[in-house]
């Protein structure tokens, strides 16, 4: 069986269709959406992820404003900044990228964003609301693999679901949302027994824990769906998922690329939810 190959490019173009008609409305309204993105530090990753969030946004029409600081700075300033973005009313949605240098309390970062600001769905006021099942806003990343399996039409309901990888970005919200869609969810991490026990048993496999190819075709059951969100870089510069694509394609039913699959699905759910935050304060505001 050759698998399915799920066009994440593709996806994400098909839903980003309607957004600058979105961001253009509120715009015609004084309401242009946006986005306030906060990096800390030079990690090499993080300022890619950065720079395709911006330009993400001047594509759709929503403004963005990168605000950069060095690794070694105050957390206060950074603190006092999103205090700042909270009252701005020309912002909807405010991120910080992850992860934080090491001195900085990432809990007590993301705890100072307001929770009808926090697009990245990381505020524990949203964290709770999604796990009792009303999400204000979806984590970017779980988010858009749920759309992938409603575009393809892959039913969740009764299947064994396999998350590897327990993160807050990834891990945990996406088993809640599976959960949500009715999957039986079990979630393997470092310390997991056997871990391909539970991976062979798997109808849908997500590999978010950040290793080159550690998947591969004997951990894999045929016929599942896999769904790849590692991003990692080869010695020779090349990029490469968590899953050993070529052997694995040969028998899931459907998956996911890297590059090309679950990447730029997030970043469009970054868009969804700025503009579902814009939408909703033109909505309150009147
Ligand atoms: N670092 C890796 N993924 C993410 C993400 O989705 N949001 C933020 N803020 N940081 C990340």
């Amino acid at each position: 069986m050759t698998a399915l190959i799920l066009d994440g490019n593709a996806l994400a173009q098909k839903l980003r269709a309607d957004f600058k008609t979105r961001a253009d409305a509120l715009t015609a309204r004084g309401a242009q959406p946006g986005l306030a993105v906060i990096l800390v530090g030079e990690d090499a990753a993080s300022q890619v992820y950065v720079r395709n969030k911006v330009n993400a946004c001047a594509q759709a029409g929503l403004r963005s404003e990168k605000i950069t600081y060095p690794a070694d700075v105050e957390p206060q300033r950074v603190l006092t900044r999103i205090a700042e973005l909270n009252a701005d009313p020309t912002i909807h949605g405010i991120l910080v990228q992850l992860p934080l240098p090491r001195h900085f309390d990432s809990d007590a970062v993301l705890a100072a964003i307001s929770p009808d600001k926090d697009v990245d769905g990381f505020h524990a006021e949203n964290v709770g609301a999604l796990m009792q099942g009303h999400a204000r806003f979806i984590p970017c990343t779980p988010y858009g693999v749920m759309k992938f399996f409603g575009e393809a039409g892959i039913e969740l309901k009764g299947k064994e679901a396999v998350v590897l990888g327990r993160s807050n970005i990834v891990g945990k919200p996406m088993a809640m949302l599976l959960m949500q869609a009715n999957a039986t969810v079990t979630v393997c991490h470092s310390q997991t027994r056997d871990l391909a026990f539970h991976t062979r048993r798997a109808d849908i496999l997500i590999a978010a824990l950040g290793k080159a190819r550690f998947v591969t075709a004997d951990m894999v059951k045929p016929g599942a769906v896999v769904i790849d969100v590692g991003i990692n870089r080869l010695p020779d510069g090349k990029l490469c998922g968590d899953v050993d694509f070529p052997a694995v394609s040969q028998i899931a039913s459907a998956i996911t690329p890297v590059p090309g699959g679950v990447g730029p699905m997030t970043i469009t759910m970054l868009l969804a939810n700025t503009l579902e935050a814009a939408e909703r304060k033109v909505g309150r505001d009147g």
